[in-house]
C-alpha cells in the first residue's frame, strides 16, 4: 500500500512540474532570467571606438604610460645612426656559443636563407641580385666587416645599414646572433665551402634550435 501511495505522490510531483514549465512557456529564442546579474554583461567597446568621455568630460587616456614595455618586447635602444651602431658594438654581447655545430648550423641556413641573395654564398658581396642590379655589399671577408664587433653586425641586422634594410622582421634575435657566428666561421676559413648543404638538409627537417617567431619586435 505504501509504495502505491509514494508512486501517486511522485505522479503528482511530475504534474506539477510540466504544469510549471507549460506555465513558464519557455522560448529559446528569448534571453532567460538573470538573477542579480551584476558583472555579468560589461560594456563592449570596439577596437577603433571613440575614447569614453566621462561624465565630468574628462577624456579618459587610453594610451600606455610613457617608459611601460609591451609583454615580450625587448627594446632596442640604439638609434640607427653609425654612431648607434658603434655603441651597440661596445654594449651588445654575443650570447650564443660559437662551437655547437647545431647552432653554427642554423647560423648557416638563415645566411643561406637570407644573406646569400646579395652577400653570396661565400660572403664576397657577389650574389645573384647584385647580376640584377641590387648594389654589391662589401666582402664579409674584407678587413671592414673582419673588424667590426658581433654587436655592430647585430645592429646592421637589426637596423640596417644604407644600402641594406633592416632584417628584424624575418630574423629572430637569436637568429641575428647565429648568423653573425656562422660569418665569422667564414671569415675564419673562408675557403672550406660553407655547410649550406648542412643548411639544405635543415629545409626537410628544421633542427633543435629552429626559429620560435618573433615576439620580441625589432
Ligand atoms: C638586399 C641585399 C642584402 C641582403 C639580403 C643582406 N644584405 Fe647585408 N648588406 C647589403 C649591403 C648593400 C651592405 C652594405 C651597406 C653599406 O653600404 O654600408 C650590407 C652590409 C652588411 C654588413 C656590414 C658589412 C660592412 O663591412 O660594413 C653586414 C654585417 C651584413 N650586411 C650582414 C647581413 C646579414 C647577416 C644578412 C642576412 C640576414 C644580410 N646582410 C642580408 C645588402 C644586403
Amino acid at each position: 500500500m505504501g509504495s502505491v501511495r509514494l508512486n501517486l505522490l511522485l505522479i503528482l510531483v511530475l504534474a506539477g512540474m510540466i504544469g510549471v514549465q507549460w506555465l513558464l512557456l519557455p522560448d529559446p529564442s528569448r534571453r532567460n532570467w538573470e538573477f542579480l546579474p551584476d558583472m555579468v554583461e560589461s560594456p563592449a567597446r570596439g577596437a577603433q571606438a571613440p575614447v569614453p568621455t566621462l561624465a565630468d568630460g574628462t577624456v579618459v587616456d587610453l594610451r600606455p604610460p610613457p617608459g611601460s614595455v609591451a609583454k615580450g618586447f625587448i627594446p632596442l635602444q640604439y638609434p640607427a645612426t653609425p654612431e648607434g651602431a658603434l655603441l651597440a658594438g661596445r654594449e651588445l654581447v654575443n650570447h650564443i656559443p660559437v662551437d655547437d655545430s647545431d647552432e653554427v648550423t642554423r647560423g648557416a641556413f638563415v645566411y643561406a636563407t637570407f644573406c646569400t641573395v646579395c652577400h653570396g654564398a661565400g660572403g664576397h658581396g657577389d650574389g645573384t641580385a647584385t647580376q640584377l642590379g641590387v648594389p654589391p655589399p662589401p666582402s664579409l671577408l674584407a678587413d671592414h666587416a673582419m673588424e667590426m664587433s658581433d654587436g655592430q653586425m647585430y645592429h646592421v641586422v637589426s637596423l640596417g645599414q644604407a644600402n641594406m634594410a633592416s632584417y628584424a622582421s624575418q630574423v629572430t634575435r637569436d637568429d641575428r646572433w647565429r648568423v653573425i657566428n656562422y660569418i665569422r666561421a667564414l671569415q675564419r676559413a673562408p675557403e672550406a665551402p660553407p655547410p649550406l648543404e648542412a643548411a639544405e638538409a635543415l629545409r626537410e627537417e628544421p633542427s633543435e634550435v629552429a626559429a620560435e617567431g618573433n615576439p620580441e619586435g625589432t
